[in-house]
């Protein structure tokens, strides 16, 4: 298995640049399967999630081809023919379950397996199906599968509030919605600039869509839709992730560039709480510049819908708040237990308590480098950029949680100035565990 093992202390310097975006090039992806044609999509990051959705989508019936190094996705969706979504690709990935409205926008019917659960509890796709079902879909549950049909051939079309508001859900619905017979409204929909990207995307494939970036998003179903050459947005989430890196791990005075990024989607909310740490920020047009003062004040922050602070954030925010003097916290209303990254932080000698869905954070203790696991994908960059400013080693276990959605990280900051590279290692099982322990 892969590992990334970081020697603490060597400043960040920049520049660094920002990918193109995991969570827009999902649905963008699943949107080309509305069309009867190729389709291309360029700026999609090289990532495991969407090496792994160009497989869910082969088993559909299209064309898939990933040109890594030019960074463009080609999709040939002339052929969906088996509108089947399986266990062993959707357990990989929640977002396999796109193939959702997908395939029953673009075929009337779908096969598509529950996700389950994820590394930090349970995340539902009620709503999805509540939905569906509001939009004409008849649905059953079947041996784990979602069975999803639309009495002839089409869904017809339905309103449908989301409570709470959710990013799936709200791209799912569009996938259904575009190609209905009549019209559809979604109330509280997801605002994210993910689904923005998504919803032009699919109105320059010719769907008639209003309110895009509202609470109210409302569609007049077409016929059908064209095949687009869309260019997708950079990763809001790599470039809020390298602010905080440098804001942690730059020398203080000394400026760090971060280019490529959009910052307007980042939203107002972790803008504020940053600047409010004294880390002074420069916002150009495609250039951010990030300077970290001698002293970072201890600001607590709370998760929430955009342009809310992302919870896709948090975790590296904690880290950022292990280097001040003081007591902060981290409040998570979005998902109520997305902690699993605390342990391994207190392995580094971080000063963290959780209560509830609460983490407080007492700044001082010095960062020490020790071996720790990844359980997910931003837990997994946090234990990263803690490494950073670790003294001594520090061993990343389990990197292939960050492989879903950094692409080439350690490039990255080694040309960064980082002294970070990627190992092998030999996990033993549990059982194997066990029995060496037995051994002994
Ligand atoms: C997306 C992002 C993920 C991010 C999250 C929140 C992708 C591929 N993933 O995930 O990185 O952390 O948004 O910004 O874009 N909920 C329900 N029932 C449902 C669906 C959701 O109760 O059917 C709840 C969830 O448990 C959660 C909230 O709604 O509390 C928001 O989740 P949602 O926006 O759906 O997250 P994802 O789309 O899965």
């Amino acid at each position: 298995m892969d590992k990334l093992v970081v020697n603490g202390g060597s400043p960040l310097t920049g520049p660094l640049t920002v990918g193109g975006s995991k969570n827009t090039a999902l649905p963008l992806m699943a949107a080309t399967l509305l069309a009867d044609g190729p389709s291309r999509i360029t700026n999609v990051p090289d990532l495991r999630d969407v090496r792994t959705f160009s497989n869910v989508i082969r088993v559909a019936g299209p064309a898939v081809s990933f040109d890594a190094e030019a960074n463009t996705l080609t999709i040939d969706a002339s052929t969906v023919n088996h509108p089947v979504a399986p266990y062993d690709l959707v357990k990989k990935m929640r977002a396999s379950f796109y193939m959702l409205g997908a395939l029953i926008g673009r075929t009337g019917e779908a096969k598509v397996s529950l996700p389950g659960g994820c590394a930090w509890g349970p995340r539902p796709v009620d709503l999805h199906i509540e939905g569906m079902k509001e939009f004409g879909a008849e649905i059953e549950l079947e041996e784990g599968y979602v069975i999803a049909s639309a009495p002839g051939g089409r869904l017809t079309g339905g309103s449908f509030r989301l409570d709470p508001s959710s990013v799936g859900a709200t791209i799912n619905l569009l996938l259904g919605a575009v190609r209905a017979a009549g019209p559809s409204r979604i109330e509280n929909a997801a605002m994210e600039p993910d689904v923005v990207a998504f919803g032009r995307a699919l109105q320059d494939m010719g769907a008639q869509i209003d309110g895009l970036g509202t609470r109210t998003i409302e569609v007049q179903g077409v016929d059908t839709l064209s095949p687009i050459s869309v260019r997708n947005t950079p990763d809001r989430i790599e470039l809020g992730t390298f602010m905080l890196m440098a804001a942690s791990a730059g020398a203080p005075g000394h400026p760090v560039e971060i280019n490529r990024g959009t910052h307007e989607h980042l939203g107002q909310d972790f803008k504020n709480r940053l600047a409010e740490t004294g880390v002074d920020v420069e916002y150009e047009d495609e250039c951010v510049t990030v300077t970290r003062p001698d002293r970072i004040a201890p600001v607590s922050i709370e998760t929430a819908p955009y342009p809310g602070f992302p919870t896709d954030l948090q975790a590296q925010w904690t880290v950022l708040l292990a280097t001040t003097d003081g007591t902060a916290t981290v409040t998570d209303t979005i998902y109520d237990d997305r902690f699993k990254h605390v342990p391994e932080l207190q392995r580094l000698g971080v000063d963290i308590s959780v209560n509830g869905n609460t983490a407080t954070v007492e700044g001082g203790p010095p960062i020490k480098g020790a071996q720790v696991m990844s359980t997910d994908l931003r837990a997994s960059v946090s234990l990263v950029m803690a490494g950073m400013i670790a003294e001594g080693t520090t061993h990343v276990l389990r990197v292939y949680h960050l492989d879903r959605g950094y692409e080439d990280l350690e490039g990255k900051l080694r040309r960064a100035g980082i002294d970070i590279w990627r190992d092998e290692y030999e996990e033993l099982s549990d059982r194997d565990e066990t029995e060496a322990r037995e051994a002994a």
